[in-house]
């Protein structure tokens, strides 16, 4: 019996997450779900926004699947996402895109993984204005958070026989903060002779993405690159519904898909729940449930490129509820 953390979240969340608890309790793993909330939904009944119990549920568990959380633009409260990320250190924010057959894309073959530098940069939270008309934010980049990064993206090509790491960066520009960064990545490619290792520009980056991605097999790179970049290489391969994520430390993991709260479709039952059940799937890989991590993937698989199931976004008319019953139908017969 695992105990793993369940953080709902705000908008699609509480569809999307409840529909990933199905699927994965559809493998028959045994897991003791721990509930607790987050946000400003949180904060309307109870006057704060991250309660106790979730940080309490989350050092006790060491690992959590995550709703969605709203973050207000401009003024309001700060990213609870982040301030998670950057409080359990969770270095790593590992997002794979890769291709379903059945989602009509211009791409043949887009199978690649973002490795995100998830607790520095331009998301240090150090922020002021210097006068009525100007403000300045900082740009935090250390060897540390850049080599351990790196080294992860090294270590996950090695082990999954991708040949080539891209590290993503604007030292061009950025000398000191993103030319550190650079550094870094080549320290550690030096000592992966096996592996190719290019460099490539951001803006350039974008472009030969949107080109040729399948190109690319690996990418590591800074936090605020390592965002849009996300959101791009979603657009590759069908959208922000099917991209999942991890945000890994030394000891603790928090799995979330890529995209956000989606307060256009929320409450409707029409968000793409395959994101963040393909979230829960990278989880049962950490635990080591392999076999129903892959069960799961294959169950989504098979649902999307048979088509009869499928949300708005993938071109269908289901409901969240009807392409959940549809994978965990494929789920039960395997
Ligand atoms: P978003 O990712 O929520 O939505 C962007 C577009 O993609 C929308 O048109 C939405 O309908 C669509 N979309 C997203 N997920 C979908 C799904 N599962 N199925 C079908 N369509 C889907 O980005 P947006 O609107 O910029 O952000 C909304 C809120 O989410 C913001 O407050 C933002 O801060 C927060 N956010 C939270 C994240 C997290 O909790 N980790 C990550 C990204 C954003
Ligand atoms: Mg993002």
């Amino acid at each position: 019996m695992y105990s793993i953390t369940l953080i709902p979240g705000d908008g699609i969340g509480p569809e999307v997450t409840h529909s990933a608890k199905r699927v994965i309790e559809a493998t028959g793993l045994k897991i003791s779900w721990d509930i607790v909330n987050a946000g400003a939904d949180v904060y309307k009944d109870r006057g704060v926004l991250v309660p106790d119990e979730v940080f309490e549920s989350l050092e006790k568990n060491r690992i959590a699947l995550k709703g969605p959380i709203t973050t207000p633009v401009g003024c309001g409260f700060r990213s609870i996402n982040v301030l998670l990320r950057k409080k359990y250190d969770l270095f790593s924010n590992i997002r794979p895109v890769k291709k379903i057959p059945g989602i009509e894309t211009p791409f043949k073959d887009v199978d690649l993984v973002i490795f995100r530098e998830n607790t520095e940069d331009l998301y240090s939270g150090i922020e002021r204005s210097t006068s009525e008309d100007s403000a300045e934010a900082v740009k935090v980049i250390t060897r540390k958070a850049s080599l351990r990064i790196a080294k992860k993206a090294f270590e996950y090509a090695e082990k999954n026989n991708r040949k080539k790491v891209t590290a993503v960066h604007k030292a061009n520009i950025m000398k000191l903060t993103d030319g550190l960064f650079l550094d870094c990545a080549r320290e550690i490619s030096k000592t992966y002779p096996d592996i190719e290792y290019e460099e490539v520009i951001i803006d350039n980056m974008c472009m030969q993405l949107v080109m040729n991605p399948s190109r690319f097999q690996v990418i590591v790179t800074t936090n605020l690159y390592g965002d849009i970049l996300s959101d791009l290489c979603a657009g590759l391969v069908g959208g922000l519904g099917i991209v999942p994520g991890a945000n890994i430390g030394e000891d603790m993991a928090i799995f979330e898909a890529v995209h956000g709260s989606a307060p256009d479709i929320a409450g409707k039952n029409i968000a793409n729940p395959t994101a963040l059940i393909l979230s829960g799937a990278m989880m049962l890989n950490y635990i080591g449930e392999t076999e129903k991590a892959d069960a799961i993937a294959d169950a989504v698989s098979k649902t999307i490129s048979e088509g009869k199931y499928i949300t708005m976004d993938l071109g269908g008319s289901s409901s969240t509820s009807d392409m959940t019953d549809a994978i965990i139908e494929k789920i039960l017969e395997s």
